[in-house]
C-alpha cells in the first residue's frame, strides 16, 4: 500500500549471517513453554551502523551476542538512546504477522529526533523486522496470549564525552518470546499514584520512547510496588492533578455500560507516550460503535466517578500489557478506591478479544495494521 511504497528505490538489504550454534530445538521448546518477559532472547539480532559520511550502513543479521563498545560511548553516559516495542503473532506453521511495524518505525524516528539522533529509514526498519522474524520463526510462540516481542534500540556509540550529539550510532533489533506481562490477563491490577515524583514536564522528553524515561520511573515504580501495586500512576507535573499514564502503559476510562459505554483517554499533549496500542484501541472502539474522547481526567474525577458509578471500568494498554483492567487505586493521602467491582471489566474484555482476533487474522484487518 501507499505507506509501504519505496518509490522505485532499491529495497534496503540486510546481510544474513546465521548463528553457527543456535539454541537446540528441545531447549527452545522448553523456553517457549513459559516465556518470561525479556529474559530469553532468540538466536539472532540485526545490527546497523550510522556515520555522517555513510548514513545507515552495514545492516547485518547475525547471532545474538554481546557487543564490543567503548566505555566512553555517549549512549552510556548521556542517555542518547531510544527504543521501541512491538510484536509478531503466529498465524500458522510458517507465517507470522507483525503488528504495525511502520507506525513503530515512525515513532522511533520521532523519539530519535527529540534526542538529536539520526532517523532510520522505515524501509530499513521493516526489512530488518522481516529478516529477523523469518530467521527466528521457530521462536514465535503458539497460543493466543503468546507472541514474539520485537525490541529495536538506537543509541549513540561514539566514544566522546563532550556535550554534543554523537557522530556514530548503532541500531539493534532483538526479539524474545513472551506471554502475559502481568502473569495472568484475567487479573485486574492495582495502581498507586506517585505523590513525590513526576514522569514528564511540558517541553521535556515525555513523548519520546527514550531509555531515561523508564529509568526515571523505577524509583516511583518501586514505591508503588512497596504499597502492593503493580504499576505507578503518573500525574501531570504542573498541577499534580491530571492523570497522565502508568509506568509503562496508557490508560482508558469507561463511562457507562453496554451499548452506551464511552471511552475517555488523556490527550497527547507532549508529556504522554503516544502509545500505538492506545491508537489501535481508539480505532477498534470506534469500529465497535463506541464514542471515544481524548480529554483530561483528574485524579478527583477518577475517585468521584468510581464512587458515583459514572466510571465503570478503567484499563491500561500497551504492547507489553495488551489490555489490562485496573481494579484498585491507591491514591494520595491514604485514599483508596475500587474501580467497578474490582474485577476485569467487559469493555476491556471485548476490546482485548477483538485485538487478539486482529492479531490472529480472524477479523478483517481494515486498518492495514498487520504486516
Ligand atoms: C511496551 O509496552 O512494549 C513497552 O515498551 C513498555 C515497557 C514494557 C518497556
Amino acid at each position: 500500500d501507499g505507506r509501504r511504497a519505496t518509490g522505485g528505490t532499491t529495497r534496503p538489504t540486510v546481510a544474513v549471517r546465521p548463528h553457527p550454534r543456535p539454541v537446540p530445538a528441545g531447549r527452545r521448546r522448553e523456553l517457549l513453554a513459559a516465556p518470561p518477559f525479556g529474559e530469553v532472547f532468540t538466536d539472532h539480532m540485526v545490527t546497523a551502523r550510522w556515520s555522517p559520511e555513510e548514513g545507515w550502513h552495514e545492516a547485518v543479521l547475525g547471532p545474538f551476542a554481546p557487543l564490543e563498545l567503548s566505555p566512553a560511548a555517549v549512549g552510556l553516559h548521556y542517555g542518547q538512546s531510544v527504543f521501541e516495542g512491538f510484536k509478531a503473532h503466529r498465524r500458522s506453521d510458517d507465517r507470522a504477522a507483525v503488528f504495525r511495524p511502520w507506525d513503530h518505525a515512525r515513532r522511533l524516528n520521532a523519539s530519535a529526533r527529540r534526542m538529536a539522533a539520526p532517523p532510520l529509514p522505515p524501509e530499513l526498519f521493516v526489512a530488518a523486522v522481516e529478516v529477523l522474524v523469518r530467521q527466528d520463526m521457530d521462536w514465535v510462540p503458539e497460543g493466543d496470549d503468546r507472541s514474539l516481542y520485537l525490541r529495536p534500540v538506537l543509541f549513540a556509540d561514539e566514544p566522546h564525552l563532550a556535550l554534543r550529539p554523537a557522530r556514530s550510532y548503532l541500531f539493534l533489533l532483538l526479539a524474545f518470546p513472551t506471554g502475559n506481562f502481568f502473569g495472568s490477563e484475567s487479573r485486574a491490577v492495582t495502581v498507586a499514584v506517585s505523590e513525590e515524583y513526576v514522569r514528564a514536564t511540558p517541553g521535556g522528553t515525555g513523548a519520546a520512547k527514550c531509555g531515561g524515561n523508564y529509568a526515571g520511573s523505577y524509583l516511583a515504580q518501586e514505591e508503588a510496588a512497596g504499597r502492593g501495586a503493580d504499576q505507578v500512576v503518573w500525574l501531570d507535573a504542573v498541577e499534580r492533578r491530571w492523570v497522565e499514564e502508568l509506568g509503562g502503559m496508557n490508560l482508558f476510562f469507561v463511562h457507562g455500560e453496554g451499548e452506551r459505554a464511552e471511552l475517555v483517554t488523556p490527550p497527547l499533549t507532549g508529556t504522554i507516550l503516544p502509545g500505538v496500542t492506545r491508537d489501535t484501541l481508539i480505532a477498534l472502539a470506534g469500529d465497535l460503535g463506541m464514542r471515544v474522547t481524548e480529554a483530561p481526567v483528574s485524579l478527583d474525577d477518577w475517585r468521584d466517578g468510581c464512587a458515583a458509578g459514572r466510571i465503570t471500568e478503567v484499563f491500561a494498554c500497551g504492547t507489553a500489557a495488551r489490555v489490562t483492567s485496573v481494579g484498585r487505586v491507591l491514591g494520595r493521602d491514604g485514599e483508596e478506591w475500587t474501580v467497578g467491582d474490582g474485577a476485569p471489566g467487559p469493555v476491556a474484555g471485548r476490546l482485548s478479544a477483538l485485538l487478539a482476533s486482529v492479531h490472529r487474522g480472524e477479523t478483517a484487518d481494515r486498518h492495514e495494521w498487520c504486516h
